[in-house]
């Protein structure tokens, strides 16, 4: 199976935990977009989403599927995103589609967690996948000193061919950390999220996954 079959199959199971009469909160990415693909023909059983990126709320629209504003709704039963890495504990980097921020804020807001991913992402050890920071972009160099006292290699994302800096929907720009060996997720969240000038970190360890649907060569397996 390729890697896309693979998270074809994930974004097809997912489906199983869509609750009925409820709003879905919906993340960013190639597994989350074949998921949205996947919810648009049940889009009727639904209420509606809440869609972690502008990329997520257009494929969404498209399909025709109600968006609310986070601001409008007081609880998402399920929130389904992909994810970079994650460990068979939940503990996940997340951000490689710089949306960290905002799937950060609709997971918070969910009752249940479900990442879905080919087999590939799931690791021993958070951080060979480098780790994505947002930041206010007046604070990017201090946070860059900071993040390499942590003993990180820092680099600024930077639009696809240019030296531009990619700036996200927040108006934040990426700071992208190789060369972390995360022993402690939850302690580099924490120590992370208290760098000021930080936005979000894209490490999802407090609040990990709940239920991750991995595809396999021999089909769909689920750690819970
Ligand atoms: C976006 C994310 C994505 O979930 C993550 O990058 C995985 O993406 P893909 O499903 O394309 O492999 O965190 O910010």
């Amino acid at each position: 199976m390729t890697q896309d079959e693979l998270k074809q199959a994930v974004a097809r199971a997912a489906i199983d935990y869509v609750v009925d009469g409820e709003i879905i909160g919906v993340g960013t990415g190639s597994t989350a977009n074949f998921f949205i693909d996947e919810l648009a023909k049940i889009k009727d059983r639904i209420k509606g989403t809440v869609a972690s990126s502008e990329a997520t709320a257009a494929r969404l629209r498209g399909h025709g599927i109600p968006v609310f504003d986070l601001n409008e709704v007081e609880s998402i039963a399920v929130y389904i995103d992909g994810a970079d890495e994650i460990t068979e504990q939940g503990a996940m980097i997340k951000g490689g589609g710089a949306a960290l921020t905002r799937e950060k804020i609709v997971a918070s807001v969910s009752k249940r967690f479900v990442c879905i991913a080919d087999g590939s992402k799931l690791v021993g050890t958070l951080g060979k996948f480098p780790l994505p920071v947002e930041v206010i972009p007046m604070a990017r160099a201090v946070v860059m000193r900071k993040l390499a006292a942590l003993g990180g290699q820092p680099r600024l994302r930077t639009k696809a061919g240019s030296d531009e800096a990619f700036i996200t929907d927040n108006g934040g720009e990426i700071i992208d950390v190789a060369g972390l060996q995360i022993a402690d997720p939850v302690a580099l969240e924490t120590e992370i999220n208290g760098i000021v000038g930080v936005i979000a970190v894209g490490l999802f360890a407090k609040q990990g996954a709940n239920v991750c649907l991995l595809g396999m060569a021999d089909g769909v397996k689920t750690l819970s």
